[in-house]
């Protein structure tokens, strides 16, 4: 991590705004003021001004028992209809939300008042079947608008999805299945991935196979499937439905209930330093709130003229917060796009842009150094000059991908908003303003107004300017995590333990700079999470995967900085004797390279597998990660002093080589 802190120390490019920008910004400086003056003064009233309230709240927050906040408490809302029919009831009926542009290049169109009248139906089609306050909705779903649909539906009637990434095997499913106790399923029978019909059918049934013996009680009465890729599909009669069977039938009035601001809204699982995924639970009261704010100040909606685009898939955070809940809730327009960037064609999202004119694109760092490998020429080809807006999110920017994406996507005239946030944290926390912030290529820079962060030492105490550290929040805010669903001990001791003596500092994982004029660079996590592609992936998951396979007697996982995805999955495995003995050792890696893809899901894969005699330990038997980390970079191995034998890293070295 060294060079890459030396490097950024170098970088002193500045970006002032553009007047004729701030001009007509949506945010102003005196955002930052009001929430500096009175907090919580300022959420009520972002959660008064953005957001429609069947019963009004009274308190702000209860932080009287932390870490577990209450916001809007007594306040209640219904989270669709904030979503949907107020924008309906307000004449803006006709105005489009989704733009959904299919790979193989269908495209749809959908209204606010179409969007509204589709969840109603669902939402008639999910209480019909027993859905209702408190209970989970599994949604397993490709980049389709009824993906969209199904997460307001649920929403709409008091439940609480739980989204699984398309990509995600059979097996990720269903311990997310039963981990939250799903009564129902949505699926398609396949989406389309890089020109090929991807099917989720078959996952969905493998993962309600018959569980004799699995000492597991099923919980699924339902599965409900939406007909995208037109593959052939199993039937399980009784308990599968077809979407487009059921929801046209069912009653288009749905009248939107009001619940409490602190119901549960969802749940998603991330990877975190064990094995097994967490749980985050997100609201819905303080959700609604910061991601409306956060949408609509850092990507400076406007919502009568903006064609938005997140390119992130639903089954992630980013997802949730910048494709469903922040821009509907804001009303905005927006692009829905269900493949690949390079399916049919390298060019096209730029196509995507053209073709709807869109002004605000909100990606990932590991698209944009794709793209700057494939070269300027292939953007180039298309008319980008509708974009006002670049946002990046999910993992270190470098400072060169930030220059190019400002320079070859943006004319040199956008400004480019690096936003630094987590799955935990529901919605952005540190991010320049567009129109206010003097902006630094690589820093996402500073906290967002209401939101308090801080970059400390071990002992949490302040590092000061020009210092290296822990990035902290230290006052609670309205979208955070409410706890890891069914697990409050992991949710204290993961991230409020390491610095409970400072009164409620949230740990993010982490590691953080702040320059001279106390700008934050984020630098990395600094446990065993990876990052790869901007997906959260954990050592020790990927660990437990290979050792489940017959082959493998012991296994450790870094992850190694890579060009393209940031940083790539590389393990080090030891193969048992007894298999050896009676199986050849060729080709053995790279099955276990797809092992892995089968059991988590393809983003898992390693992109090396090294089979090695033995691993590096210290005395007390923990893998030093560190060492494999100089190997897989193709470092000098760093200080071997604690091992218990000094002599492995050189036979390791020679191994890999
Ligand atoms: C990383 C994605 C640097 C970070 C929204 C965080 C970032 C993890 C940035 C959360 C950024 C996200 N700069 N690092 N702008 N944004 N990260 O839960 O390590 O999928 O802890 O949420 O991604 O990943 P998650």
């Amino acid at each position: 991590m060294s060079s890459q802190i030396d490097h950024l120390l170098d970088e002193d490019r500045r970006f002032a705004p553009d007047p004729a920008f701030t001009a007509q910004a949506v945010a102003t400086a005196e955002l930052y003021e009001r929430a500096k003056a009175d907090r919580l003064g300022f959420w009520g009233d972002e959660a008064r001004e953005l957001l429609t309230w069947s019963k009004p709240f009274t308190e702000v927050l209860d932080w009287s028992n932390p870490p577990f906040a209450k916001w809007f408490a007594d306040g209640e809302l219904n989270v669709a209809y904030n979503c949907l029919d107020r924008h309906v009831e307000a004449g803006n009926g006709d105005r489009v939300a989704l733009l959904w542009e299919g790979e193989p290049g269908d495209s749809r169109r959908i209204t606010y008042a179409e969007l509204t009248d589709e969840v109603k139906r669902v939402a008639n089609v999910l209480a019909g079947l027993g859905v209702g306050e408190g209970d989970r909705v599994a949604i397993y779903l490709p980049m389709i608008p009824e993906a969209v649909a199904a997460m307001l539906a649920v929403a709409r009637v008091g439940a609480i999805h739980s989204v699984v990434f398309g990509g995600f095997s059979a097996d990720s499913l269903r311990s997310r299945i039963d981990d939250a106790g799903a009564k129902l399923v949505i699926t398609a029978d396949g989406g389309y991935r890089k020109g090929k019909v991807s099917a989720l059918k078959p996952a969905v049934d493998q993962a309600l196979a018959d569980r004799n013996g699995s000492g597991v009680q099923e919980t699924v009465e339902h599965v409900l499937v939406v007909k995208r890729g037109g593959n052939d599909v199993e039937w399980t009669e009784g308990r599968d439905l077809w979407w487009h069977d059921v929801v046209p039938e069912a009653p288009a009035d749905h009248v939107a209930q009001g619940f409490p601001a602190e119901n549960p809204l969802f749940i998603l699982y991330t990877s975190g330093t064990t094995g097994k995924p967490k749980g985050i639970l997100h609201t819905s009261g303080g959700y609604a709130t910061q991601t409306a704010f956060t949408h609509k100040n850092v990507f400076d909606l406007h919502p009568e003229s903006d064609v938005y685009w997140c390119t992130a898939d639903i089954g992630w955070i980013t997802g949730h917060s910048y494709v469903v809940y922040g821009p509907l809730a804001n009303g905005a327009t927006q692009v829905l796009y269900e493949g690949t960037p390079d399916a049919p064609h390298p060019g096209r999202w730029w196509e995507i842009v053209e073709k709807y004119g869109v002004t605000v694109l909100y990606t990932a760092p590991t698209a944009i150094r794709s793209f700057m490998k494939i070269g300027r020429a292939v953007p180039h080809r298309f008319d980008l000059s509708s974009l006002r807006v670049l946002g990046s999110v999910g993992e270190p920017i470098n400072p060169e991908a930030w220059v190019w994406y400002r320079s070859v996507i943006g004319a040199d005239r956008t400004p480019v908003v690096d936003t630094w946030w987590q799955t935990e944290t529901g919605a952005i926390m540190v991010s320049a303003l567009p129109g206010i912030t003097e902006t630094k290529p690589g820093s996402a820079q500073v906290a967002l107004p209401g939101i308090s962060v801080d970059v400390v030492d071990e002992e949490g105490a302040h590092v000061g300017n020009g210092n290296g550290g822990l990035l902290v929040i230290t006052e609670p805010w309205p979208s955070m995590l409410r706890g890891i669903w069914g697990d409050p001990e992991r949710f204290v001791e993961t991230y409020w333990e390491k610095f409970a003596d400072k009164g409620g500092f949230y740990f993010a994982g982490d590691g953080a700079r702040l320059d001279e004029d106390g700008d934050v660079w984020l630098l990395g996590r600094v446990d065993d999470v990876m990052n790869v592609s901007g997906h959260r992936l954990s050592t020790a998951e990927i660990e437990s995967a290979l050792v489940a396979h017959e082959a493998t007697a012991e296994a450790a996982v870094v992850g190694a900085s890579d060009e393209t995805t940031g940083q790539a999955v590389v393990a080090f495995v030891i193969i048992k004797e007894s298999y050896l003995a009676e199986h050849a050792p060729e080709g053995l890696a790279n099955d276990l390279r797809l092992w892995v893809g089968e059991q988590i899901g393809p983003i898992a894969r390693p992109r090396d597998v090294y089979i090695v005699g033995e691993l590096p330990k210290t005395r007390s038997g923990k893998i030093m990660r560190r060492l494999l980390r100089d190997v897989a970079e193709g470092r000098e191995v760093g200080d071997t002093t604690t091992l218990a034998d000094t002599a492995v890293m050189s036979v390791i070295s020679a191994q890999v080589k």
